[in-house]
C-alpha cells in the first residue's frame, strides 16, 4: 500500500488526472460520480477510462461503489495528488520527500522547489482522527460526509495559507508561504527544532519577548490571534536563536467571541512555559497589556 502522495503521484499519467479531476469535480453532487458522467466528461475512449479506474482504484487514489450503479469517489489519497499535480505544473513544489511528521490534523513531508530549496509540504486532514470532536465545530455538508472532510481540509489549508501571508506582511515571524492548492499548503522548510525540545538557549528572555512582539503584531496589525499557541507550535531556528511561529488555521479574527479569551490563553501559556523551562519572570498580566497595544513595553 502506497503511504506517501509522492510515490502515487510518479505513477500516474495525463489521463489518470484528468479523470480524477472529473470525479473531483462531480463529487460536489454525487457522492459516487457515476460511471457513465466519468466517461462522458474525461472525453476519452471508455477503454481508456476503464483502464484509468481500474489503476486509481488498485492504488486507492479512489473508491468504488457497486449497488444500483457504480460510481466511484475520491480518497484523500487522490486528493492528494490533484493537490500535488497543480503545485508541480505551477513550479512550486519539484519532488515530495519523506515525512516530517504526523500532527492532529495534518500530514507534513520535506520537499524540494524545482530552485531546490528545502520546503515542506502540509496536507491538511480533517475528520480524520476525531469524528466527534470536529463535527461539533465545523459546518458539515449533509448526506455527503466524505466530500465535506475533504472540503473542510481545503477551507482549513486557504485559512492557514492567508494567515501566514497577512502574517509576513505584518512581519509576524512565521514560515515563509510559497503555495496553496486545495488543502495543501507549501512554506519554506525551517533549519530549526520545536520549543520544546530546545535546550539551553543563550538569551531565553529575548526569545520569549520575540514571540510576544509576534502576537502583539498579528493582534494589532493583522487583527489575529493564533489561538494554539504553544511550546510545539514555535520552531526555533537553529543559526540565530529565532522563535518563529508555525500552525495556523485555528486562528481567530480579533472581533470574534473568543478572540480575547484566547489571547490570553496564548500569552498564558507561553509566559508560563518560559517561567517554567528557562526561570524567565515575565508577568502574564503585563504581557497581555503587552500584546493588546495598552503599553508599550513588557
Ligand atoms: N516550516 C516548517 N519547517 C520545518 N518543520 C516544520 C515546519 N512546519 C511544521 N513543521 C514540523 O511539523 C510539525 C507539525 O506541523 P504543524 O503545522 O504544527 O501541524 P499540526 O500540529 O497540525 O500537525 C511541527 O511540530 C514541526 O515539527
Ligand atoms: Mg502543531
Amino acid at each position: 500500500m502506497l503511504r506517501n502522495p509522492g510515490e502515487a503521484y510518479r505513477l500516474l499519467n495525463r489521463r489518470d488526472i484528468v479523470v480524477l479531476r472529473v470525479i473531483e469535480k462531480y463529487m460536489k453532487q454525487y457522492e459516487y460520480v457515476p460511471l457513465d458522467i466519468i466517461v462522458s466528461k474525461s472525453k476519452m475512449p471508455d477503454k481508456e477510462v476503464s483502464l484509468s479506474l481500474s489503476k486509481l482504484n488498485r492504488l486507492k487514489l479512489i473508491r468504488r461503489f457497486r449497488g444500483d450503479y457504480t460510481g466511484y469517489l475520491l480518497t484523500y489519497l487522490g486528493y492528494d495528488c490533484l493537490a500535488l499535480d497543480d503545485l508541480v505544473r505551477r513550479n512550486i513544489v519539484y519532488a515530495l520527500g519523506p515525512k516530517l511528521g504526523v500532527g492532529k490534523e495534518a500530514d507534513l513531508f520535506r520537499a524540494l522547489s524545482p530552485a531546490n530549496e528545502k520546503i515542506v509540504v502540509k496536507f491538511h486532514r480533517i475528520g480524520r482522527v476525531s469524528f466527534r470532536h470536529t463535527r461539533k465545530y465545523r459546518p458539515y455538508v449533509e448526506d455527503k460526509p466524505h466530500i465535506s472532510w475533504l472540503l473542510q481540509s481545503a477551507i482549513s489549508a486557504e485559512r492557514e495559507f492567508k494567515a501566514l501571508l497577512e502574517c509576513e506582511k505584518a512581519e509576524v515571524s512565521v514560515p515563509k508561504v510559497l503555495g496553496r492548492s486545495r488543502h495543501v499548503v507549501v512554506m519554506r522548510h525551517i533549519d530549526g527544532i520545536l520549543l520544546y525540545k530546545y535546550r539551553n538557549p543563550i538569551d531565553p528572555e529575548a526569545i520569549l519577548l520575540d514571540i510576544l512582539d509576534s502576537v502583539r503584531k498579528a493582534f494589532l496589525k493583522v487583527g489575529i490571534v493564533h489561538g494554539d499557541l504553544s511550546e510545539f507550535n514555535v520552531m526555533v531556528e537553529f543559526n540565530n536563536e529565532k522563535p518563529i511561529i508555525i500552525d495556523w488555521p485555528q486562528y481567530v479574527e480579533k472581533d470574534h467571541p473568543s478572540a480575547q479569551q484566547l489571547l490570553e490563553r496564548d500569552v498564558r501559556y507561553i509566559t508560563l512555559f518560559f517561567k517554567k523551562k528557562f526561570k524567565v519572570e515575565a508577568d502574564t498580566e503585563k504581557a497581555l497589556r503587552y500584546v493588546r497595544g495598552e503599553s508599550e513595553s513588557i
